[in-house]
């Protein structure tokens, strides 16, 4: 495959390059550098000319850049990961959101349609479309009705309505694009090679700030609320390690070549729920370090159980996820961030 990775020089999508890479495809990574980091790009070889990676610095709202970078590279394959995804972020400024999230990725999707030799296009969607699922909805499958409760998640969906209608419009003029959705849930951990990890800023989710504290980064954590109706008061997530969600999109990149012309949607989740109290002694226990926990008050928008149902992904594309224990998940995010406490700044 000729692979466009969007966002390639993010958390997520430096691991899609690394794989690709790694399976023998031509990879060229799209990133800002926003919040992505040109030090994971270095580590794959892009500064080497004979490389199968090329990273270009850029955005994905840049009609004439992706375009002639379609048309070079003879693109068959977008997987597209550029996108904010904070949602207490996209409370506080929704425009930005619409703006990365929703214009650029429309400028993107029209550019790929003008672009004929591109035929897949893989979108990283969120289980943040379910917003807070109904009773008997958890775990979550595929048919949950799409409600978001945050801009954020109402950026995604709105991607997904619009490839949905471009992958119909496509069908009926025979113009050939295949268009599949990945509704992520937690994704956690690092490459177990121990070249890749997650650096953010800011840093707010759930495990790398647990590590910060046990790394004695920061004095203490909190708990977002310990009072939801949840066996042990706390919310519960699904933490997939991303070299699975990786997989994921490998998998139906190869189910795109020969799928029916309707948009393929995907839960991409580990099937299992773990609490933040669970989280937070996993990684007390991975690190062996007895950090200050505080009782803190709900942080807004949060759902209380959202983990998924991964039934279709494992019938469909085989997908199994490989790491389920939390220990392991844990432990992989804790051997990138320990290794490295300035980041990729200091790799
Ligand atoms: N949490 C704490 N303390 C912290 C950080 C998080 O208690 O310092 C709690 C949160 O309240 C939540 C859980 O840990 O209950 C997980 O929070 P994260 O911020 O790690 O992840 P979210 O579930 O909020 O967000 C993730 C993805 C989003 C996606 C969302 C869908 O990061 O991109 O799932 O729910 F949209």
């Amino acid at each position: 495959m000729n692979v466009l990775v969007t966002g390639g020089a993010g958390y997520i999508g430096s691991h899609a390059c690394q794989r690709l890479v790694r399976d023998g495809h031509t990879v060229v990574a799209l990133d800002s550098l926003d919040r992505g980091h040109r030090e994971p790009m270095a580590l794959l070889g892009a500064d080497d000319p004979e490389s199968l990676l090329t990273f270009v610095e850029g955005t994905v709202g840049d009609r004439q850049l992706v375009s002639r970078l379609l048309a070079e590279h003879a693109i068959d394959t977008v997987m597209h990961f550029a996108a904010l995804a904070y949602v207490g972020e996209s409370v506080d400024d929704p425009m930005r959101y619409y703006r990365t999230n929703v214009e650029a990725g429309v400028a993107l999707v029209d550019a790929c349609v003008d672009a004929p030799a591109v035929t897949r296009f893989i979108f990283s969607s969120s289980c943040a479309t379910y917003g807070d699922p109904p009773e008997g909805m958890v775990p979550v499958p595929e048919s949950c009705p799409q409600v978001p409760t945050s801009p954020y998640g109402r950026t995604k969906l709105m991607l997904e309505d619009v490839l949905r209608d471009t992958a119909r419009a496509c069908a009926q003029s025979s113009r050939d694009l295949r268009v599949a959705m990945l509704r992520y849930f937690n994704v956690a951990g690092s490459d177990r090679s121990g070249t890749l990890g997650e650096d953010h800023t800011p840093e707010t989710h759930l495990i790398p700030v647990a590590i910060h504290a046990a790394m004695g980064k920061r004095d203490h954590m909190s708990i977002f609320g310990t009072d939801y109706p949840t066996a042990d008061g706390t919310c519960v997530r699904d933490y997939v390690h991303v070299e699975d969600l990786i997989d994921a999109h490998v998998r139906v990149a190869e189910r795109l070549e020969s799928a029916p012309t309707e948009p393929l949607a995907y839960n991409v989740g580990i099937g299992l729920g773990y609490s933040v109290r669970e989280v937070l002694d996993a990684v007390k226990r991975v690190s062996g370090v007895e950090f200050e926990v505080r009782e803190a008050p709900r942080r807004t928008g949060d759902a209380v159980a959202l983990y998924a149902e991964p039934a279709k992904i494992q019938a469909e594309l085989g997908w199994h996820a490989q790491v389920t224990d939390l220990d392991e998940i844990v432990a992989s995010a804790w051997r990138w961030m320990s290794a490295h406490p300035a980041g990729y700044a200091g790799a």
